[in-house]
């Protein structure tokens, strides 16, 4: 039915994106644009779960595009977007939500996670599933590109997405395969999982000095420079082998061999960063000083991510019924099946 398959991810603009996004979640997703349509959102309403400063909220929009441009999305072939401008998204996750049931949501991990802390979460970190599900269903995906702590996400989306098709009729909605590498989480500079609310990013385009003085604060051993070094299990070769395989393979040589201290293998990680990010960063930079031209570029995908939208949100008002059809298109439609409760 459809010649070219679909690939489409967001990115919740909390902050500025850091390396984790970049290796867990863009790279690929540029990877997967040179073959695929594909559309790559700003998660904007997904921030507001946390988000409390509008004006951070609008700085962030603005360095998450940049930085899609940056990482070279051309926004000619790719449609670039902020989640907000399509707001049918809204209509399709409430009619998720009635075909999902609550248990669902509850063992949803991020609201799982806040429970286990403590905190009371809003009624939007409970919902978020949803509306996630809704964002990818909207425009008819085949393949998501995550890092690995989305997969439960996607995979609740396929489940919603199956149980709309089963009880609505099988071509309701396109049902997407999520895409994640075999990499592990990239580890922040304190080797926990690398998250912008734990503040320990490697940031993405920050200027060299300040790149190199965040690679050399990442947690080390305490070895001598003499001694001989194991790699695997050390934060500094786990952030290299996800950035360049082939400088990380030197790395785990030398400090096999010894006479190689971690101060090295942190000068090599900031080499091997700076032959990635370096030249991109002066295309930030240029991209983010001028946010006309990023309203133009996010609003001509808006218009097109819209028109992918219309044609699902009229496909699925008429088959829960509805849409004002003639009797005898309404004829054609499944009925809805009382199983849901
Ligand atoms: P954060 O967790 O820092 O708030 P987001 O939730 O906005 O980041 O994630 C945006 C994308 O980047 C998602 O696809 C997510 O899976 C990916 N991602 C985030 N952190 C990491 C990480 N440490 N390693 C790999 N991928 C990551
Ligand atoms: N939940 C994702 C995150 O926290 C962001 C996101 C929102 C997303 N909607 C999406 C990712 C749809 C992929 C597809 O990182």
């Amino acid at each position: 039915m459809r010649s070219v398959k679909t690939s489409l991810t967001g990115i919740k603009p909390t902050n500025t994106p850091h390396l984790g996004n970049y290796l867990g979640a863009i790279r690929p997703a540029l990877k997967l644009a040179e073959t695929y349509r594909s559309l790559y959102f700003i998660a904007d309403y997904h921030a507001l779960t946390t988000m409390r400063d509008p004006a951070a909220l609008q700085e962030s929009i603005y360095d998450v595009a940049a930085t899609w441009l940056a990482a070279g999305l051309d926004p000619n072939q790719t449609i670039l977007f902020r989640q907000s401008a399509v707001p049918e998204v809204f209509e399709l996750s409430w009619v998720l939500s009635c075909l999902l049931a609550t248990g669902q949501l509850e063992r949803g991990h991020s609201y799982k996670d806040a429970l286990a802390k403590g905190d009371v979460p809003n009624a939007g970190v409970f919902y978020y599933p949803v509306l996630m599900a809704a964002d990818i269903l909207l425009y008819d995906t085949d393949v998501v590109p995550v890092g690995k702590d989305q997969k439960q996400h996607v995979e609740l989306c396929r489940d919603v997405a199956q149980r709309v098709n089963h009880v609505f009729g099988e071509d309701t909605l396109v049902v997407p395969e999520v895409h994640v590498g075999d990499a592990p989480l990239v580890p922040g500079i304190d080797g926990e999982k690398m998250s912008k609310s734990r503040g320990n990013g490697i940031p993405l385009f920050a200027p060299a000095k300040k790149l190199r003085k965040v690679v050399m604060s990442i947690k080390t051993g305490s070895e001598s420079l003499e001694e001989p070094k194991e790699p695997e299990g050390s934060t500094v070769y786990q952030l290299c082998k996800q950035v360049s395989p082939e400088a990380a393979e030197a790395m785990a040589t030398e400090l096999r061999k010894g006479g190689y201290g971690w101060g090295h293998a942190k000068q090599a990680l900031f080499e091997a960063l700076e032959a990635e990010l370096g030249p991109r960063r002066d295309v930030y930079q240029a991209m983010r000083a001028d946010t006309p031209a990023l309203d133009r570029i996010l609003d001509q995908g808006a218009d097109r991510a819209r028109a992918i939208a219309h044609k699902t949100i009229g496909r699925v008002r008429h088959a829960v019924g509805i849409s004002a059809t003639s009797s005898a298109d309404l004829k054609k439609t499944v009925r809805l099946k009382p199983q849901v409760g």
